[in-house]
């Protein structure tokens, strides 16, 4: 059976182990803490059960994805023996270099790294290894169990041919890849992020209300969420960094995150993952009120 590992457990990262391990892998799934390790194991239970009495995956796959995943807080250990490593911690250079040092040194030299960075530079990222000809990114997009694409990022020493195990990858694990070269933000989050910035703008200069915003979008253009309530979705402090990434990259105006969207991170109100962002949620996203802030 063949085996990977995942680093970071938080949504993306358990999501991405709970993708491949629907697809008949072994994931090791790797954290600092072991609290985060067992929180997101009982998320994928719930996701699998969910899916189990949806039919969308049959009993087999439910019981084999909850018996072929190990959660493990040392790294060195569960490195051992795997083709990919899937780096899915919080989008913060400096942590994901540190990590990237660590892991080459060991790892085997055939071992392909892949980062989940939702906007950091691929080439940048890779250059810290001894391997930036096996380094790529996989951008999954959340719910990773249910969404279809995966942007796949080719560094700038990226070779065809791990760009080609890549994409043969994905498309094993049911998903579609597509390839995009290595610029600020990609392909989705330069057009996702100016849009959700565009709708915080909007709030900010009092155009219309949260959910106003929202179903202009979900009425008027058929998105499954508004902006608002995607970028809860996504994580404020997410969005901010993308966006910073964005205004550094291309040294452009246009992509500045909006004031109110810098003063609600440093607030803390991140959205769904902190209970109140645009609005407020109960225990999942879609029991959610406009945030007392913005009535
Ligand atoms: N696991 C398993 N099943 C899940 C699930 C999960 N994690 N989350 C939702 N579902 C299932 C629900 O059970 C439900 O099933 P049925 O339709 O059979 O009842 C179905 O998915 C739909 O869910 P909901 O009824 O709860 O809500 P919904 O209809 O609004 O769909 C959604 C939820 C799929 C998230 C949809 O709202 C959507 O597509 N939203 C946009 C998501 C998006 O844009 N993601 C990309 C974000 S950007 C990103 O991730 C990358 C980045 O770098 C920022």
């Amino acid at each position: 059976m063949r085996k990977i590992s995942v680093i970071g457990s938080g949504t993306m990262g358990i999501g991405i182990a709970q993708t491949f391990l629907m697809n008949n892998f072994k994931v090791n799934l790797i954290d600092i803490s072991k609290k985060s390790l067992e929180q997101s194991f009982k998320r994928m239970e719930l996701s699998l059960e969910k899916m189990l009495v949806k039919k969308n995956i049959t009993k087999k796959i439910y019981d084999n994805s909850l018996r072929n995943i190990s959660l493990s807080t040392d790294l060195e250990s569960s490195l051992n023996g795997i083709e990919l490593v899937v780096e899915a911690i919080p989008e913060n250079f400096n942590l994901k270099c540190k990590l990237f040092k660590e892991i080459d040194s060991i790892c085997d030299s055939d071992v392909i790294f892949a980062s989940n960075t939702s906007s950091i530079s691929i080439t940048k990222l890779a250059a810290f290894t001894s391997r930036p000809d096996k380094f790529i990114g996989m951008h999954f997009m959340n719910p990773v169990p249910l969404m279809k694409l995966v942007e796949i990022i080719k560094g700038f020493h990226t070779s065809k041919k791990v760009v080609d195990f890549i994409f043969s990858l994905s498309k094993g694990i049911h998903k579609f890849p597509v390839l995009v070269n290595d610029y600020p933000g990609f392909i989705s989050n330069r057009i996702l992020l100016p849009m959700i910035n565009e709708a915080i703008y909007a709030l900010y200069e009092k155009v219309a209300g949260v959910e106003e915003i929202d179903k202009v979008m979900i009425l008027g253009m058929s998105h499954p969420m508004g902006p608002l309530h995607l970028a809860d979705f996504i994580g404020l402090d997410t969005c901010l960094s993308i966006l910073e990434v964005l205004y550094q990259g291309f040294n452009n105006q246009k992509y500045a995150p909006c004031p109110l969207l810098v003063n609600m991170v440093n607030a803390g109100n991140l959205g769904v993952k902190t209970g109140e962002g645009f609005y407020l949620y109960g225990k999942n996203y879609n029991d959610k009120f406009v945030s007392n802030q913005f009535k």
